[in-house]
């Protein structure tokens, strides 16, 4: 008997070797060497199977010696995109599903990826065949969670299945428009040895379902589990493999649910969908900055409102800042939704800059619905909101701040401030303090442009004058 071959592969970078080590000689990640089955151990290399059969078959089905053509004898064909049922879920794929594409859906447990995909494939199999590889749940689960969205699914066919020949089966028999796998990690190849989940079985079977969608035409949505730290499980290269890896957030204390687009080979990336679990299943959300706004007349002193932008969409998100005298040695600083970093340094360039004394207050930032936000152009927000509940003042509940703020105090530009201002003007803001020199249209704002952090104090609080400190 042949004696089985394996090899160890990283899976941070998916580089292979001979043998196991301690860490990978490409990357340098510790501990990321995971053993692998060679499926079949007599393989001849590529270049070994070149024969002249090859060159005969090639000859014999294009009567050319030579497969390689140029771009324009490339006929371009029409993508024509299938609706997902969801404007948000299409606006993240960028434009709809693909066919024959590879969507990656990652994201922590419960946050509501099989609900997202079971209303999606009701949806879809009215106009099509959808067929929905349950590896995770029984039939009867799934039957229970669409009698609770009240989706009738007689279109829909539902598999219940761990093996991954049984699904590639029902795939070549059924041949429908759209399949989901979900979830990859659950499904499992006989040839391997190794565990479901494990990193050969995951890339095996990913491989495996891709080559038949290709084939088919299918377009394929797998749903991948997410690590630890956020990142979907298995080796990195299942993000190459595909074409579109899609992650879905939340918080488990929020119904609001973020569907963002990592990577893209048909449309744009860190476009976001919002969506918003109800008891009746996910819904969308149109207009989302509506959910990170409170009402106009209950703002608190500390409250600022900033618009940030999540892919090409702007969406307008009140910050609250809160500081008080501190009872402890060293202050306390708390984030949610803002990152720590920026915030401890907008709290420093306050206290040198603009001479607030903050160093003995504790200090907590949060943005409305505890959503994440991480670009620069919320530091003028955070400034203002923090200066605002220092000074228990309160902001026009009418302006909205955007800038990013330089360790000197400046207020530097910001990117896509057009699409901002629009967006804010939408939703009824009359005012907004905005970097200096930037401004194009202002889509009926009145328009504020400041260059220092203290100018924009000045303009947003009531009563603060330059020569304030
Ligand atoms: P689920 O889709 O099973 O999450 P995932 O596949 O990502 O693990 O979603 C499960 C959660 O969603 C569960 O905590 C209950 C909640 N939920 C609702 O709030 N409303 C609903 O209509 C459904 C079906 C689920
Ligand atoms: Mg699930």
């Amino acid at each position: 008997m042949a004696k089985t071959k394996t090899e160890w592969i990283c899976s941070e970078c998916g580089d292979r070797f001979p043998r196991s080590l301690g860490r990978c000689t490409s990357c340098g990640t510790w501990g990321s060497l995971v053993e692998q089955v060679l499926a079949s151990p007599a393989a001849k290399s590529p270049q070994a199977q070149l024969s002249s059969r090859t060159r005969k078959k090639r000859l014999q089905a294009t009567g050319q010696p030579l497969a390689a053509i140029t771009l324009p004898q490339i006929e371009q064909s029409q993508l024509a995109r299938i609706p997902s049922g969801y404007g948000e879920f299409d606006r993240v794929l960028g434009g709809g599903i693909v066919p024959g594409s590879l969507v990656l859906i990652g994201g922590d447990p419960g946050v509501g990826k099989s609900t997202l995909l079971l209303q999606s494939a009701s949806y879809l199999s009215q106009n099509g065949r959808v067929l929905y590889v349950c590896a995770e749940e029984s039939g009867q689960q799934i039957k229970l969670r669409a009698s609770r969205l009240n989706i009738d699914g007689s279109k829909l066919y539902i598999l219940p299945e761990t093996d991954l020949d049984a699904i590639l089966l029902e795939l070549e028999t059924l041949q429908p428009q759209v399949a989901i796998v979900d979830s990859i990690q659950a499904i499992f190849w006989a040839e391997l040895s190794s565990a479901p989940g494990s990193v050969s079985q995951v890339r095996e079977c990913t491989s495996a379902l891709m080559r038949i969608a290709k084939q088919r035409n299918i377009a394929l949505a797998i749903v991948g589990h997410v690590t630890k730290d956020g990142a979907i499980a298995g080796p990195k290269v299942l993000e190459h493999l595909v074409d579109t890896v899609l992650y879905f957030e939340g918080d488990r204390f929020q119904t609001h649910r973020l569907l963002r687009s990592v990577k893209n080979r048909f449309g744009a990336t860190q476009e976001v969908g919002v969506f918003d679990m109800a008891s009746g299943g996910l819904q969308e959300v149109t207009n989302p900055s509506e959910l990170f706004i409170s009402g106009r007349d209950e703002i608190a002193p500390g409250t600022a409102t900033i618009v940030a932008c999540e892919g090409t969409r702007p969406l307008v998100v009140e910050v609250q800042a809160l500081v008080s005298p501190t009872s402890y040695s060293s202050p306390r600083r708390t984030t949610t939704g803002i990152e720590t970093s920026r915030f401890l340094q907008i709290l420093a360039v306050l206290e040198k800059r603009v001479g607030i004394p903050l160093s003995k207050l504790d200090a907590y930032i949060a943005s409305a619905g505890g959503i994440n936000v991480a670009e620069p152009a919320a530091d003028l927000g955070v400034a203002v909101a923090i200066a605002a509940s220092f000074r228990d003042r309160i902001v026009d509940p009418y302006t909205v701040l955007m800038g990013e703020v330089g360790l000197g105090g400046q207020v530097r530009p910001i990117s896509q401030l057009e699409q901002r201002l629009k967006e804010a003007s939408k939703l009824g803001f009359r005012h907004a303090i905005i970097p200096k020199g930037q401004v194009l249209q202002t889509h009926g704002l009145r328009v504020t442009q400041v260059s220092r952090v203290l100018e924009a104090l000045v303009a947003a609080l009531p009563g603060v004058d330059e020569g304030d400190d």
